[in-house]
């Protein structure tokens, strides 16, 4: 599908007002989206689970209203919140295009999340991909009413539903390019790969292959070892790729890990799906460390995990391997078969590199879901 594909052709003007509400969840790369070209275009493919614990609630509440202007008011977790602001309003001057509708009416976009709110955890790719669903439902009580169900989604239920949870994703990546990656699971790919069929660098697809079963209910605990504000901005962090010395070689590998990893998830080599996840999540920070200016967003007690986590593999032969995004934060990923075992040695060991002790438990998910 291309981006005309996504624009709405025409709406009913004379619904007045409704409310949509859906939950979305967070997700984990397992290959690295960092990079971007103009318009939220990714420099290379990436692929991820989707969580189910880690998620964000929105409600969006919509009335009609007079006059041209963006108009929308965001409260998260009941208060009012200014903050979301500017972030919301760059993401409706994006889908405005393809949403028409947006200056009709007043939105009240209510909000919260699952995970605690100074966690460190980003919530734009939960958060985003919620919004977006919500305007979605919006589009289609827009649409039903009149009979202007867009093209794509005249011929029967499954086909609706596959337009739209993709222009829902191809809405979330224009807010955040990792929240179009939220909207179905347990894997998605995000960015065009030669061997991934469908596979779109505008929205996200399902990784449509028969998954090992050694990946069924996979876990992720995240081990919040820094809980504060973000170091650098994930637009910033991507913006450091254009003219770094490694991009072009780094977005290769991209492409290299994820035909080799699409192999991994159907035949099962926990071994190598180690060194992948690893690998990525190290050259992630690498990329950091060598651009210009340079960052480290690794701290003490990331490396202290990191290296325990090593010990712990060698010493009992588990499967149990770590992630990271751009901070601190580590995500162990860990069979499910493993899960009594591994949570007794975070408990025992690892817990002591957490802030005040915390962390969350997660298993991969199915995506999000209309309330
Ligand atoms: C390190 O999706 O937060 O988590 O498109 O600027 O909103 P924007 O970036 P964002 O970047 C996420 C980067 C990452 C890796 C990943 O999730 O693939």
């Amino acid at each position: 599908m291309t981006e005309q594909d996504f624009i709405l052709k025409g709406f009913d003007t004379s619904v007045e007002n409704g409310k949509v509400t859906w939950e979305s969840p967070s997700n984990i790369a397992l290959v690295k989206y960092w990079g971007k070209k103009k318009n939220q275009i990714p420099e290379n493919p990436s692929i991820s689970f989707t969580l189910s614990e880690c998620k964000t609630i929105t409600e969006v509440t919509f009335s009609k209203k007079e006059g041209n202007d963006f108009s929308f008011e965001v409260f998260f977790e009941g208060e009012a919140n200014e903050a979301f602001k500017p972030k919301i309003q760059t993401f409706f001057e994006r889908i405005e295009p393809y949403v028409p509708f947006l200056r009709q009416y007043h939105f009240k976009i209510e909000t919260k999340n699952t995970f605690p709110h100074s966690s460190g955890i980003a919530s734009s790719a939960s958060g985003m991909s919620a919004l977006a669903l919500c305007l979605m439902s919006i589009e289609e009580q827009l649409s039903v009413t009149q009979g202007l169900v867009a093209e794509a989604a005249r011929s029967g239920t499954e086909k609706s539903n596959h337009y739209f949870n993709q222009k829902a994703s191809f809405l979330a990546r224009l807010g955040s390019g990792s929240a179009c990656r939220s909207i179905e699971g347990p894997l998605v790919v995000w960015g065009s790969h030669e061997e991934i069929e469908h596979s779109s660098d505008l929205y996200g697809v399902k990784f449509n292959e028969n998954i090992h079963v050694n990946f069924e209910n996979y876990k992720d605990t995240i081990l919040l070892v820094d809980k504060g504000e973000k170091q650098v901005s994930s637009t910033l962090g991507h913006n450091l790729m254009h003219g770094h010395p490694f991009s072009e070689r780094r977005f290769e590998q991209a492409h290299n890990n994820l035909s080799e990893l699409a192999t991994i998830l159907k035949n099962g080599d926990l071994d190598q799906f180690i060194n992948i996840v690893e690998s990525e999540a190290l050259t992630l920070h690498a990329m950091m460390m060598t651009s210009s200016p340079y960052f480290i967003l690794m701290k003490p007690n990331t490396l202290e995990i990191i290296n325990s986590v090593w010990n712990y593999r060698a010493k009992t032969g588990s499967k149990l391997c770590f992630t990271l995004d751009a901070g601190a934060n580590v995500h162990l990923l860990y069979p499910d078969a493993e899960a009594e075992k591994v949570l007794d040695f975070i408990k025992t060991e690892l817990v002591a590199y957490c802030q005040n002790g915390h962390y969350i438990c997660d298993t991969v998910g199915y995506g999000a879901k209309h309330l």
